[in-house]
């Protein structure tokens, strides 16, 4: 798409997503699942298509044109990604594979520098697992203590609960999830990360579903590290980013080993290059960086203020339809939520109605999400999850409305 075409949301863009032209089971494919990953759009794949069958090369290791220009593409990614996110500087952006990755790097190696025994890092009751998992395997290596910022009735952080936490001189380290997976809570990350500022604390943000939803700013955020995923931004699979204050990395010890990330090696000691490549052991996922870009370019077409209104209405219209259906529970009534309603129904476990659907050609997920005590503390055990993206529709929507009704007089 050439650039500064501006996308009506509500029908152009629906047309780059070949996926949605499917069938499945029968019937259209109804794609409410853009929680657990994205589509892809057309551009994206032609770009990973056209690096895997004529650029493909080695990049930081080149001797001849091709891995020259895979190494230029390759870095001019990571200068897209530091604009997108308002980093300083493109040295600011290592590039992992995954928003789990990156909490796992974070969470080691600020375990092997930052955090000692005794010490406190906080985490909220709505994380999802790859943001809870790094930090109980850190806290049985290293003996640091976990609290935890709780969840009202409404899905909202508890504020006032966090603020006397955060107070704890012992805290080193917040680290939050921006926008809930099950959820669609929007986190008040900024007022969160503004207090932590001012106390010395260091701040990490997951901004796994945030980044397809929201324009997201490491500065105006306060985030001294930030989290996300390239296959929920439009993008491939295992690739992701951890952006990270350059002085902050530069004081981080490298999580993994090998190729790429060293100054010199003898047998016993290495010496490492500073961030990023400090951080990008061994051949990195070459193909979903290049196409991570692209799914950049992407976005760059389109207006945050457009994707907001269109993700908005359709939340709404979602909202009231499902409300009006009689044995439908919305869990949590959030300030502010995006792209996410959490169900539970009188007349079926999620998985009977998920299936249910499913045989409808209607895709969406049931279980804990991976947020077992999020779950727990409203609780459940699993709910169906409806989410949707900038190329859901009224129509998909309608869908879902009539296949949720089918399945209340199927199991009723
Ligand atoms: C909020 C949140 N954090 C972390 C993750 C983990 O992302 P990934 O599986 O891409 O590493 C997800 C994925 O669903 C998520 O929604």
């Amino acid at each position: 798409m050439s650039k500064g075409h501006r996308v009506r949301l509500d029908f152009s863009v629906r047309t780059q997503f070949p996926s949605l032209r499917q069938s499945v089971r029968g019937v259209g494919l109804t794609y409410l699942d853009s929680a657990a990953t994205t589509l892809k759009p057309q551009q994206v794949v032609d770009r990973v298509q056209k690096f895997l069958l004529i650029e493909a090369a080695n990049v930081h290791r080149g001797a001849y044109a091709l891995s020259d220009q895979a190494t230029e593409n390759f870095e001019t990614v990571r200068k897209k990604v530091a604009t997108f996110l308002g980093a300083q500087r493109p040295e600011e952006v290592v590039f992992t594979y995954g928003t789990t990755d990156g909490l796992n790097l974070l969470a080691h190696s600020l375990g092997e520098t930052v955090l000692k025994k005794g010490d406190v890092v906080v985490l909220s009751e709505m994380e999802h697992h790859a943001n809870l998992v790094p930090w109980h395997l850190l806290k049985e290596r290293l003996q640091i203590e976990l609290q935890f910022i709780p969840v009202t009735d409404q899905g909202d952080l508890d504020l006032e609960a966090a603020e006397r936490i955060l107070k704890n001189p012992k805290v080193k380290v917040l680290s939050l999830v921006y926008c809930s997976n099950t959820l669609g809570t929007v986190n008040d990350v900024a007022k969160l990360f503004a207090m932590c500022r001012e106390r010395g604390i260091l701040t990490i943000c997951d901004a796994a579903q945030a980044v397809a939803a929201m324009k997201v700013d490491v500065q105006k955020l306060s985030a001294d590290f930030l989290v996300f995923s390239g296959h929920k931004l439009f993008g491939p699979y295992g690739v992701g980013v951890l952006y990270g204050r350059w002085d902050l990395l530069e004081t981080l010890k490298p999580f993994r080993g090998g190729g790429s990330m060293i100054e010199a090696v003898s047998l016993d000691h290495s010496s490492y290059l500073p961030p990023p490549y400090r951080f990008e052991a061994g051949t990195p996922n070459i193909e979903g960086v290049i196409g991570l870009g692209e799914s950049l370019d992407f976005l760059s077409d389109l207006k945050w203020a457009d994707i907001a209104q269109h993700e908005d209405d359709i939340l709404l219209h979602a909202t009231q339809q499902i409300e009006s259906i009689s044995g439908v529970r919305i869990i949590g009534r959030p300030q502010l939520r995006k792209n996410v309603l959490p169900l539970s129904f009188e007349w079926g476990h999620p998985s009977d109605v998920s299936q249910l659907l499913d045989q409808q050609g209607i895709a969406v997920r049931s279980g804990h999400l991976c947020t077992q005590p999020l779950l727990k503390r409203f609780g459940l055990s699993a709910v169906l999850r409806v989410s949707f993206s900038l190329y859901s529709n009224r129509e998909d929507v309608d869908q879902l409305v009539r296949g949720l009704k089918k399945s209340k007089e199927l199991l009723s």
